[in-house]
């Protein structure tokens, strides 16, 4: 009996181990039920002789506890499973989007706008010599911008480049006229990090040198870009500035975009803004990349991209464009 008993375990210990979830509460009548197999069992003492039924109820006693823990174990983990399982009326879990920054954004918009005018991109390293940034570009020795506090010198003798001229540079001492390249990219200065500094900075560089390049054509080209990045009703203004690489030199004003020029607290009540600088290639520049000066003209332009930037959305603070700040940012997906 005990033999037959061994045997019994072993089956319905195997059953319940493999049985899948929804059979085991089948096994658990089909054993331990008010008819099942254990009752079966007990109810067969009364056929046994005195002697043999303290050992044979002491060997069911121990079959009947083996299958309910076995049991037990298999509906105590497919309780587990069921909590586990998911909820599907949870509302789902947002994942994070990422969005490209407000600064690569519009120096890609800058960009494409003079793409679509015929102009090819340039890039040039960030770290330059004193030639590329400096003498190049007419800029003499006693030059402000040559001063420590606005350069951010090497102790090779090279220097983090202060604006994206030398670039203009670069491009023509690879090339021969006609030349119309554009060069976004990372300047430097030595300035106090505050609310209209960073010493870390963008510009978009322009350069067209051809036959017959003229003034007009730098007037017509910026007053497209003005009209493409703030809107048809802006208007442009040109005043003469001083630059070292071009002459004449000027700086472009637009209508304040905010009170369409009629003055407001953003233009200081002027009703207009300034934007960028530009001007008619210098003939020492033309010289020094060996270009005909004769024959050929440029126009150059530099935009500052934080600049545009802030005044398209009226940004108080350059500052909030390299904090990192997420609810900043985020605005701008
Ligand atoms: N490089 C000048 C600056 O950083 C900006 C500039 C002015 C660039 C006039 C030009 C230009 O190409 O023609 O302040």
């Amino acid at each position: 009996m005990n033999k037959d008993i061994e045997t019994l375990k072993k089956e319905a210990l195997e059953k319940i181990v493999n049985a899948p979830d929804t059979e085991i509460e089948n096994l658990r009548i089909e054993y331990l039920g008010k008819k099942g197999i254990i009752k079966g069992l007990m109810n067969e003492i009364r056929t046994l002789s005195a002697d043999e039924r303290p050992n044979f109820g002491k060997v069911v006693n121990i079959l009947r506890s083996e299958i309910e823990s076995a049991i037990n174990e298999r509906l105590s983990r497919i309780k587990e499973k069921q909590t586990e399982q998911i909820d599907l009326t949870l509302p789902g879990r947002k994942l994070p989007i990422g969005g490209m920054h407000p600064i690569s954004r519009i120096e890609n918009e800058i960009v494409d706008i003079f793409v679509r005018m015929g102009f090819s991109v340039e890039y040039g390293p960030e770290i330059e010599t004193d030639y590329y940034n400096f003498e190049a570009l007419n800029i003499p020795p006693y030059h402000p911008a040559r001063e420590m506090h606005d350069t951010f010198y090497l102790e090779d003798g090279m220097l983090l480049r202060t604006h994206t001229s030398p670039v203009q540079v670069r491009a023509m001492l690879k090339k021969q006229p006609p030349i119309k390249v554009i060069s976004p990219g990372r300047t430097y200065r030595v300035d106090p990090f505050d609310a209209t500094h960073s010493p870390v900075f963008h510009q978009v560089e322009a350069l067209w040198v051809d036959k017959d390049v003229g003034m007009s054509d730098l007037f017509g080209i910026l007053d497209v870009f003005a009209k493409e990045i703030y809107g048809k009703d802006i208007k442009v203004k040109f005043v003469p500035d001083y630059f070292p690489f071009t002459e004449p030199s000027a700086e472009m004003w637009i209508s304040c975009p905010f009170c369409k020029g009629k003055g407001c607290k953003v233009c200081k009540y002027t009703g207009w803004i300034e934007i960028l600088g530009c001007g008619m290639v210098h003939y020492n520049v033309l010289k020094n990349v060996k270009y005909n000066n004769e024959q050929y003209t440029g126009l150059a332009f530099g935009i500052g991209v934080e600049r545009v930037l802030m005044i398209k959305y009226n940004i108080p603070d350059i500052r909030l464009f390299y904090e990192n700040d997420l609810r900043f940012l985020g605005q701008f997906r």
